[in-house]
């Protein structure tokens, strides 16, 4: 569906009705959705297993439609959409950014796109961050391990306290610095001030009793500084994406050369946000593959080499690095082509696209 209507909207612009070939467009967008929804179902199986069994060993599906509507789902996929529309958003005002500054014939244009693109991005800031803490919540229920990893947070504490910085002693189960805002941990976790969130060394001591004697700790260091980029990067976009709305409704772009220019490199902002949030929840659910499960020990596999692995894993290294140069050289060539060179009226503006 993706690539189908990609080439119908691509090679249809001159020859389509101006209805159908936007049609073609929602379409990819839809397809795009519906694929996205169907991968992290599946990576839900692994955060939170439901409809199977496990017979001789292996796990087998027994309900489709629980696997569908993993409780885990909704919360992930709002996040992830969220995501992505605040990433669409910073695109577009970053491009039109870069050609409002340079006041060409099509000014008023990128002022329009600039300003949906505010509206865009700003929705996608908000609500990135409100599900992101409802996302917090069910993690703290569902993988209560990975909150405590994400927070460096040992023992148990009620209220609990939000850390902002910390130097992690993993050897020791400690930390030799923790600077916190008292009770926002148990805000973030419980909506109120005051109620405990577990510790690591609770959980740990929990789980090996559950799951026998072994380390269930993830990579603390690592999953906290990447729950901090995520949050942090989240909080910087927002404030972000609200000057952008506020400049645009009271006309005023073209007064911040300084903000414009800024706005040109905060097109990767989403992008290191969502690669940091998507490491983030597959460390800090180690040792687990699928939660409470499988183990990573338990599902190396035995019927590839290492040798078979490291071939197809440069190969895959290969022919994606190959693919992001060029996706990379053809999106900055077109944004900075802009509307006039493309197609030299103000009819047409795929530079919107
Ligand atoms: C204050 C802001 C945020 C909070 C509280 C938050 C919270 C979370 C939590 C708790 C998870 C892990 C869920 C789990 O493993 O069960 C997560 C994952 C993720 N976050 Fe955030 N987040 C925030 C901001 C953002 C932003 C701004 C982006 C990107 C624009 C983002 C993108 C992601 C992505 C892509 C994942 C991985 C989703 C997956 O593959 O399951 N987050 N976030």
């Amino acid at each position: 569906m993706e690539s189908t209507f990609l080439g119908v909207w691509i090679f249809g612009w001159d020859k389509l009705p101006k209805g159908v070939h936007l049609a073609s467009i929602w379409l990819v967008a839809i397809g795009s959705n519906l694929s996205a929804l169907w991968i992290l179902i599946a990576n839900s199986f692994m955060q939170q297993p439901v409809g199977y069994v496990l017979r001789n060993g292996r796990a087998e599906m027994t309900d489709f439609w629980a696997l569908v509507f993993n409780p885990h789902i909704f919360e992930q996929w709002p996040h992830v959409f969220t995501a992505s529309v605040t990433m669409a958003g910073f695109l577009v005002m970053g491009v039109s950014a870069y050609h409002l500054r340079r006041k060409g014939k099509f000014h008023e244009i990128f002022k329009t796109s600039f300003k949906f693109a505010a509206i865009y991005a700003a929705i996608g800031a908000i609500l990135v961050v409100v599900n992101g803490h409802g996302q917090a919540q069910h993690m703290v229920k569902v993988q209560p391990m990975k909150m405590a990893a994400a927070e460096a947070l040992w023992e148990t504490e009620g209220p609990a306290g939000e850390s902002l910085f910390a130097i992690v002693d993993r050897a020791n189960r400690r930390n030799f610095v923790d600077i916190k805002i008292p009770g926002v941990l148990s805000f973030l976790a419980h909506n109120n001030f005051t109620d405990p969130v577990r510790g690591i060394n609770d959980i740990q001591a929990e789980y090996e009793q559950k799951y026998g004697p072994g380390d269930y700790i993830p990579p603390v260091t690592l999953s906290y500084w990447l729950f901090r980029a995520m949050v942090g990067l989240g909080t910087l976009m927002l404030l972000i994406a609200l000057f952008a709305l506020y400049l645009t409704v009271k006309n005023k772009v073209d007064e911040y050369d300084w903000f414009l220019r800024l706005l040109i490199p905060s097109i990767f902002l989403p992008t290191i946000a969502i690669s940091v949030g998507w490491i983030f929840t597959e460390v800090a659910r180690q040792p687990w593959v699928v939660f409470g499960v499988m183990k990573v020990s338990d599902g190396v596999s035995l019927a590839v080499s290492p040798a078979e692995l490291w071939i197809s894993l440069i190969g895959y290294i290969l022919i994606y690095g190959a693919l992001i140069v060029v996706d990379w050289q053809l999106m900055v060539k077109y944004a900075k082509k802009g509307i006039e060179e493309e197609s030299g009226s103000q009819q047409t503006v795929p530079a919107h696209a």
